[in-house]
């Protein structure tokens, strides 16, 4: 039977690293770590991922500031929030809950947070500083895959990782933070060809598809380690919904370990975006944040910023 790789487990040992954090920089004399979290609108699913963050940050101690706007709020009242946050020193960090209402423009909003305090890591000069192992601030769901595999490996130089996915958010990330790592990357999607015989040479799968059970026992090569970061809700026979993965847990029971879905990486994803609230608020107040250019917001809106436009 392969190890059952306990997300809950892993990520309440990262809380309580985290509360210990942030206890001896309050009991130092620093501000409690602050996060901002923004929802637009009143999509169910956000709803829920944005009660999660607001209740894990009380418990961890990080103050927690909630901004619930109305789904018809306009683009330049959202970018006016996002100034106002970045310059808010007793917010160390701001998450836009995504997605946004069509008629925002969602990478614009993501750009306009100061990458210091992007505890989503989405900014393209955190996603810019990842790719050029200059630190930044990493994606929460590939900092948690990175520490699931930490609980199985010591050292991951020469492995051969299969990343299955190639999405900005997770694929991508997680390729570059293993390639850090020294291990033999190949990133993979829906559309590549031999998939399956692709995974079977894999040390790691790391399965971030959105496919439900795509993964195959004989995709699989005996003592594997696998990590599904895949969570489709799929309507059972009885008229309730369940959580299936990007792997078919039951085929896969000649790996040496395999995370479940839930339990697996999605406690992580939380638990991650928590230490990064405190690491941006560490390196804010050492004043070694590094956003690398000077922003004014003082006047924003001002689209130009934002957009790219010339000023002339
Ligand atoms: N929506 C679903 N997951 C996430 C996430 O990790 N961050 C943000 N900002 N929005 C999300």
């Amino acid at each position: 039977m392969a190890e059952i790789i306990d997300g809950r487990a892993v990520a309440r040992k990262l809380d309580e690293e985290t509360k210990a954090q942030i206890d001896a920089m309050v009991a130092a004399g620093m501000p409690h770590p602050g996060l901002a979290v923004v929802l637009v609108g009143s999509d169910p699913a956000s709803e829920v991922y944005v009660g999660r963050k607001l209740k894990k940050s009380t418990e961890l101690g990080i103050v927690s500031f909630e901004h619930r706007l109305p789904a018809e709020t306009s683009q330049d009242d959202l970018l006016a929030l996002i100034a106002r946050l970045n310059a808010d020193s007793a917010v160390h960090g701001i998450l836009v809950q995504v997605p946004l209402p069509a008629h925002i423009d969602t990478g614009l909003v993501l750009r306009a947070i100061a990458p210091s305090k992007d505890v989503d890591g989405f900014h393209p000069v955190n996603v810019g500083r990842l790719s050029t192992g200059t630190g930044g601030i990493v994606p929460c769901t590939p900092l948690g895959v990175t520490k699931l595999l930490d609980t199985v490996f010591d050292d991951l130089t020469g492995l051969d990782v299969v990343v299955i996915g190639k999405s900005n958010i997770v694929g991508k990330p997680i390729a570059m933070l293993m390639l850090e790592r020294e291990a033999t990357v190949t990133v993979t999607h829906i559309e590549t060809k031999g998939l399956a015989d692709i995974c079977r040479q894999a040390d790691i799968i790391i399965a971030a598809a959105g496919a439900p059970e795509l993964v195959r026992g004989y995709w699989v090569k005996p003592g594997a380690v696998i990590i599904d970061v895949g969570i489709t809700r799929r309507k059972t026979a009885d008229g309730k919904t369940k959580l299936v993965g990007d792997v078919k847990f039951d085929e896969v029971q000649h790996a040496r370990a395999v995370t479940p879905v839930p339990g697996g990486v999605g406690p992580m994803t939380i638990s991650c975006l928590m230490a990064n609230t405190v690491q941006a608020a560490r390196d804010q107040v050492a004043g070694k944040s590094g956003d690398g250019f000077t922003i004014s917001f003082d006047d924003v809106p001002d689209r130009s910023m934002f957009t790219g436009e010339t000023q002339d």
